[in-house]
């Protein structure tokens, strides 16, 4: 059994009835749009199937209206520390406030996505089930919890919603063909995608940073002749990276394998070296509970078995922190397990996504990304981020990545080239508004924008500073406000800049802009978020409350969209 495909107990299943209505409503909360693609070829299967179906956001769903709703699937991602996504957040608090009617007539089942390196996995969508529960709603079939490689058992819960749906006729054909479906949606017209990536030709890799910071900051282009692949401004660019290969090699030396032993790739039956398999197949930088459980059942190490007591949950969490594999196998040596057996209790190494820097109009058959060399210690021990280092240290010009276009519906320029647009990106949250930019000056567009950046050192840490100094120049780029935060005896950040912009800020809020935040999400989009409801407040004389509503509805209306990780 994988890891991560767990189906929830089906405490409460219901038993189709044939009298059940066939109207049926798919509700997603989507951040970076895998939700929002799987509700609509799901839906598109079941409109094939006879049903009448009606797609929609959570936020553009009208709470109340559930009252009338027989058939509901949900499909929803979950965010940081158990958060649900923007566009699940209105929902969310409505099912769990006194508004919530009770929902004895429903029918539902949740999808949820996540990532079990997280601890509160699948958080939203385990909300969701519970709480529809806890209203009276019967469980049409049981939710399923996905991790990052989720195709299975997303079709697994699709087949068995399907089947619930229809009164028992099995329907795995159907299931498999909308898992399909979603991932064409997902490039487009091109035949390449998460499953199948294109090798693309990298014709630059520079470092951002000059000479003396202590960041480094990489800018690649790649080509994507030969691929069909297009994007549009704000799409993400999916990188299937490689592990560094000094881990693999101590990995292999740590358990006294051959790094020429034959190993399954993948569950598809695929073989390679152990060398390749660790290098490009395997995550071995991340541990998670599942897969210290499937270590436990390969290991007599008392210790390990301890660590997975129920009681010792936050000792087990702690473990897991900042520590890989060749911890774990440190950790709790001795090992007596062939390398055949041990790699398949691994999660297939997952492709890192990046906001891409560049327009396809303004630079056709090419994309640009931008990555942040991570790289720290812990548990005494240099740790590298794993796509980021590879794309520093090991990718020349003339090699190739993998690669695949991830298109992003939640962060996508006005339609209206006319309409103002107020970008914050500090570091690299500030890569889409390059394309932004770009895409604007390709179209001649009219409307204003406004560029809020920020990072360490003026000298040394300003991306694309002659970028954007060409294009305040050619009147592309209308205002820029940057902050600096370890120039001055007191850190500025742009949500400095945006309350010190207060009254003109707020006027082009009044005229219609659009305002998009990209980069961290832990401190800074938050950080974001309350400046622009105290710029709100003050100059729109209202109360906190109302404040909040305001961005609230702006939200709503998808002029306010972030990009945040
Ligand atoms: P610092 O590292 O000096 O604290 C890009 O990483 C920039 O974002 C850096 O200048 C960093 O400042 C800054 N930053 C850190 N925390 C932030 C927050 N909560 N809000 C806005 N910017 C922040």
């Amino acid at each position: 059994p994988v890891p991560g495909a767990a189906i929830a107990s089906a405490a409460s299943v219901a038993i189709a009835q044939p009298s059940f209505s066939r109207d049926i409503t798919v509700l997603f909360g989507s951040q970076t749009g895998n939700c929002q693609r799987l509700a609509s070829s799901l839906s598109g299967k079941l409109k094939e199937q006879g049903f009448e179906v009606t797609v929609s956001a959570m936020n553009s769903f009208k709470p109340n209206a559930l009252k009338k709703v027989e058939n509901l699937l949900i499909l929803v991602s979950t965010h940081g520390e158990g958060e649900p996504p923007d566009n699940a957040r209105s929902l969310h608090e409505f099912l769990y406030s006194k508004r919530a009617p009770q929902l004895n007539h429903l029918r539902y089942s949740v999808l949820a996505l996540g990532d079990t390196s997280y601890e509160y996995f699948c958080q939203t969508g385990k909300d969701f089930d519970q709480r529809l529960e806890e209203l009276g709603g019967q469980r049409l079939s049981p939710r399923a919890d996905c991790d990052l490689d989720y195709d299975e058992p997303v079709a697994d819960w699709m087949e068995q919603v399907i089947t619930a749906l229809n009164g028992a006729q099995s329907a795995p054909a159907i299931a498999e063909e909308a898992v399909l479906a979603a991932e064409h949606a997902e490039s487009l017209q091109s035949a390449y995608s998460r499953n199948h990536p294109f090798q693309a030709e990298v014709l630059e890799n520079l470092n951002l940073n000059g000479r003396g910071s202590d960041r480094e900051t990489r800018h690649l282009e790649l080509s994507l002749a030969g691929s069909n692949m297009t994007f549009e401004p704000g799409d993400s660019l999916g990188v299937y990276p490689e592990n560094h290969p000094r881990l693999v090699e101590e990995i292999i030396a740590a358990m006294g394998w051959n790094s020429g032993e034959t190993v399954p790739l993948n569950k598809k039956g695929e073989e390679g070296t152990l060398h390749e398999a660790l290098l490009r197949h395997y995550e071995i930088t991340v541990l998670t509970k599942p897969l210290l459980e499937q270590a436990a059942k390969l290991s007599t190490a008392p210790a390990l078995h301890e660590l997975l007591l129920p009681d010792r949950s936050k000792q087990l969490k702690e473990y897991i922190q900042g520590r890989d594999l060749l911890d774990l196998i440190q950790d709790f040596a001795p090992w007596d397990v062939p390398a055949c057996s041990f790699v398949t209790i691994l999660r297939k190494l997952p492709a890192r996504l990046y906001s891409i820097a560049s327009s396809y109009n303004a630079n056709p058959e090419e994309v640009h990304f931008t990555v942040r060399a991570v790289r720290y210690e812990s548990h005494g021990r240099e740790r590298y981020g794993v796509c980021s280092v590879h794309c520093a240290e090991r990718v020349q010009p003339g090699d190739t990545l993998p690669v695949y276009i991830q298109n992003n519906p939640n962060f996508k320029l006005p339609a209206n080239p006319d309409v103002p647009v107020i970008m914050i990106g500090p570091g690299t949250g500030v890569a889409p508004f390059r394309s932004f930019l770009e895409e604007r000056e390709e179209q001649g567009a009219e409307g204003k924008t406004w560029l809020f950046y920020g990072d360490r050192h003026f000298v040394t840490d300003f991306l694309y500073q002659t970028d954007w100094q060409r294009m305040l120049k050619d009147g592309v780029l209308n205002k820029l406000d940057v902050a600096f935060s370890r120039d001055t005896e007191e850190k500025v950040y742009v949500q400095h800049r945006i309350l010190e912009h207060s009254q003109e800020l707020y006027a082009w809020l009044q005229e219609g802009a659009h305002v998009y935040v990209c980069g961290d999400e832990k401190h800074m989009a938050h950080d974001v978020h309350a400046a622009l409801i105290s710029v709100i407040q003050e100059e729109g004389g209202l109360s906190p409350e109302a404040a909040a509503a305001y961005l609230d509805n702006l939200q709503q209306e998808q002029r306010y969209q972030r990009d945040v990780y």
